[in-house]
């Protein structure tokens, strides 16, 4: 049996193209056109390249983008003020600050600085707290996109076992949270869990987010099991030639496909839902601040 490669690509694109005209239907039906204001501080590259895409994508989909670009230097103090103009600003429905920020500024009290309606990153603690008691949250972009995936793939979910590789706040817990409101039963797992391959063997649904190259062996997992590798590790690849690089998962996506069912590619996969993910939470948050209905598409 070969697995399915589920085409991040593709249904990125096919929910950017959904989200494009439920914006259309917004304008036309209610005057409201979706705003999300990026902020970046510094001059990071890897930030850069993020936050013009993102301005780019919000752009396509017929929103407004604001960007918001900050010295290196930029103090806390100075920051939490540009987040609170943009609280105040009802054309800005959505902010979200880029991450890593600079050694000066403490991340979590810039966070807890953005209003919870606009927080379209899902990251502050009111958005947690509603993710964990089952209420309206916004949802954290990378495990949104991989729940949106793993529904497309197999339907209903209630029952089947999940097992999240990964803790971390931004997408291990969320996801664990998603797929335990989907009914499955769920085990997350860390570098302290004893038995690893045991515990991946017994899954349905295998979420691999650790940022470990190619650290889940395809073999320890259950034949016929979705896998979604959130990973993306750049390793070296002398075969391309020196000093060359490719991108790979925390799964080893050769050893997983003869038998898996379906699993998503590094690239290809789950990172290109995460922008689609972050237009869908702009558009859910333009549609809660304005007490509207999301259109049906
Ligand atoms: N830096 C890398 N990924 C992200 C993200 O999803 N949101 C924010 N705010 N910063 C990031």
């Amino acid at each position: 049996m070969s697995a399915k490669i589920i085409d991040g690509k593709a249904f990125a694109q096919d929910l950017r193209d959904k989200i494009a005209q439920q914006v259309a239907k917004l304008k036309a039906d209610h005057n409201l056109t979706p705003g999300l204001a990026v902020v970046l501080v510094g001059e990071d590259p890897a930030s850069q390249v993020y936050v013009r895409s993102k301005g780019k994508s919000t752009l396509e989909a017929g929103m407004q983008s604001f960007e918001h670009k900050l010295p290196e230097s930029t103090t806390q103090d100075d920051l939490i003020a540009v987040v609170e103009k943009l609280n105040a600003d009802p054309a800005v429905h959505g902010i979200l600050v880029q991450l890593p920020l600079p050694a000066q500024i403490d991340e979590a009290a810039v966070i807890a600085a953005i209003n919870p309606a606009k927080d379209v990153d899902g990251f502050h603690i009111i958005n947690s707290g509603l993710l964990a008691t089952g209420q309206n949250a916004m949802v954290p972009c990378t495990p949104l996109g991989c729940l949106l995936m793993l529904k497309d793939t197999l339907g209903d979910l209630s029952g089947l076992d999940a097992v999240v590789v990964g803790r971390s706040n931004i997408v291990g817990k969320p996801m664990a949270q998603l797929l335990l409101d989907e009914s499955c039963t769920v085990t997350i797992c860390h570098s302290r869990t004893k038995d690893l391959p045991a515990v991946i063997g017994r899954a349905d649904i295998v979420v691999a987010a650790v940022g470990r190259p190619q650290m889940i062996n395809g073999e320890w997992i259950k034949p016929g099991a979705t896998v979604i590798d959130v990973g993306i590790n750049r390793i070296p690849a002398p075969e391309k030639g020196d000093g060359k690089t490719r991108l790979v998962g925390d799964v080893d996506f050769d050893a997983a496909t003869d038998h898996v069912g379906a699993i998503t590619p590094v690239p290809g996969g789950v990172g290109p839902m995460t922008i689609a993910c972050l237009l869908k939470n702009t558009v859910t948050a333009a549609c809660r601040q304005a007490g509207i209905d999301e259109p049906d598409i």
